[in-house]
């Protein structure tokens, strides 16, 4: 792959900073689009229940670095302001370094503002990356952690010895200075709810942004029910047992997260709830497929081969053309718990999150 795209990603030189391209992307509904969500491997060192089979498949698919970052340039061209690296687990992809850094360059097309650019990592291998990623140009990171005991921590990932290289990737961020940390906790009845309350203390006690998601139907396994979610008024409720909660603003107008803190102002907690209280009326983000290929939502049925048309040798307006054309389909809103929805055409591993 690398070798046939060679030629094409040296067609126009890979300038740093965004050229001018008229008006913001926008989709069909009217929601300027401005979070680009990039997987950059889909492989795997986790295998957690909610996401994988638990078998390794042999199969990947990822594109060249620089394909990556050509691709990038054209969307902070059009508006993106806000990149997430994401995976499978983005930390085992070779050049990522090299892609903050190339990424870091780009300045946002209808703002001022510096380029927002985080990734969501498992931190098996943070320890030894944060300070690099940060030095890189990374501005921010969430880490998924869906236990604070070391027991649950492995029923779930299935992977043993991990919790302590993430507990030590939480704390190698926090030296790097890419605090606040975010550590997303995914719950599933049956394997980590009675992880709510250990949680809460956690954030307290590491200073860390706590966000527990509701799960969707993303999983390469098809196990999700209507009876696995943990919705957030249960989530609520429990939190509010421990410590009365006090909301908190929401950031910026597409936050996802419901935001609070405890009485006395010490710790974070974010609520994402896709499916009890979906928040696509104000969904501001497209997603990037590890190959390349261009998804308006999580649960889209298509996906649209950006990667395909660079090969064929498109130039910077001809990929900005086609990505404004296919935005216009972005869905409405997913049809989570409704009569005939259909599972995503990929799963969770592919898209990134
Ligand atoms: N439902 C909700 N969240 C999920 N994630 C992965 N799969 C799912 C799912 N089916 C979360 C991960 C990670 C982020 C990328 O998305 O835990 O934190």
């Amino acid at each position: 792959m690398a070798t046939t795209l060679l030629p094409i990603l040296e067609a126009e030189p890979l300038l740093s900073g965004a050229t001018g391209s008229g008006v913001r992307l926008r989709d069909g509904h009217g929601r300027a689009l401005t979070d680009l969500r990039v997987s950059v491997t889909d492989r795997c060192n986790y295998k957690c229940v909610y996401c994988r089979t638990g078998n390794d498949g042999a199969q990947y698919s990822e594109l060249p670095i620089a394909a990556y970052a050509r691709m990038l340039r054209v969307f902070v061209s059009l508006g993106i302001e806000k990149i997430r690296l994401t995976g499978g687990e983005p930390l085992l992809r070779t050049g990522l370094l090299e892609l903050v850094r190339e990424t870091a360059e780009l300045r946002p097309a209808f703002t001022d503002a510096p380029l927002d650019i985080a990734i969501t990592t498992n931190g098996h291998l943070l320890a030894g990356m944060a300070q690099p990623l940060k030095d890189a140009g990374l501005s921010r990171i969430t880490i998924s952690m869906d236990a604070v005991d070391p027991e649950t921590f492995t029923r779930i990932t299935r992977v043993p010895g991990g919790f302590e290289r993430v507990r030590a990737g939480i704390r190698a961020a926090q030296d790097a200075g890419l605090g606040p940390v975010k550590i997303n906790c995914v719950l599933l009845r049956g394997f980590n709810e009675s992880q709510i309350e250990a949680f809460a203390e956690f954030s307290r006690s590491e200073r860390v942004i706590v966000r527990f998601i509701e799960f969707m139907p993303l999983e390469e396994d098809r196990t999700w029910t209507p009876e696995t979610v943990v919705p957030m008024s249960e989530i609520v409720a429990r939190l509010n047992a421990v410590r009365p909660l006090v909301a908190l603003p929401p950031n910026h107008a597409s936050e996802t997260a419901r935001r609070f803190t405890f009485e006395d102002g010490v710790g974070e907690i974010g609520i994402i709830a896709p499916v009890s209280e979906p928040f696509c009326g104000h969904c501001s983000r497209i997603r990037l497929t590890s190959d390349g290929k261009l998804r308006t939502c999580l649960f889209s049925q298509t996906d649209h081969d950006l990667a395909g048309l660079m090969l064929r040798g498109a130039s910077d307006d001809d990929m900005r053309d086609w990505i404004r054309g296919m935005v216009q389909q972005k869905e409405a809103r997913h049809h989570i718990g409704e009569p005939g929805f259909l599972k995503p055409s990929r799963s969770m591993v592919h898209i990134g999150g």
